[in-house]
């Protein structure tokens, strides 16, 4: 399989960004962590990272010719963007959802996701894992699904 993993606004910063919520993990490592994660599970892993909402849209709408999965972690496009969330609709390209925080235990702004109802599932609250456990939940569902 090929999957794309989407990480949205503010993630480039990760390593100095509110350290004390995100951790120190960079986002390097994270992209590094899922390559590797990928060739165990027999995945190829592509990463793109933009803190611009029509990129992502960009990105999401072009994902059809060459992925089949999508892992992505939106940012704080999760609770405002219902652009980002038709494209994942549009596409029909299974979808992860990831947070390096447990969503719903922040600030009550956090609580909604526009992305969750067009996400095969959400995984949030373990850091970097976040990511990994995503991307092996993705694979399982690529390997499982019969339509
Ligand atoms: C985040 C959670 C969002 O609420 C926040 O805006 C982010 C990161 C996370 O990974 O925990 O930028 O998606």
């Amino acid at each position: 399989f090929n999957v794309l993993v989407l990480h949205g606004p503010n993630l480039n910063l990760l390593g100095q960004r509110e350290p004390g919520i995100y951790g120190m993990v960079t986002l390097d490592e994270i992209n590094r962590l899922l390559v590797a994660e990928g060739v165990k599970l027999q995945a190829k892993v592509h990463h793109i990272q933009s803190n611009h909402e029509g990129a992502l849209v960009d990105a999401v709408q072009e994902a059809g010719k060459e992925y089949q999965g999508i892992l992505i972690n939106p940012g704080a496009y999760t609770h405002t963007s219902i652009a980002l969330r038709d494209a994942i609709a549009g596409v029909k390209i299974p979808t992860v959802e990831v947070h390096l925080s447990n969503i719903y235990q922040r600030e009550a702004f956090r609580h909604h996701s526009y992305i969750a109802p067009v996400a095969i599932g959400q995984i949030s609250g373990f850091g970097a894992e976040s990511y990994r456990l995503g991307l092996e939940a993705l694979i399982y569902h690529l390997k499982n699904q019969t339509k």
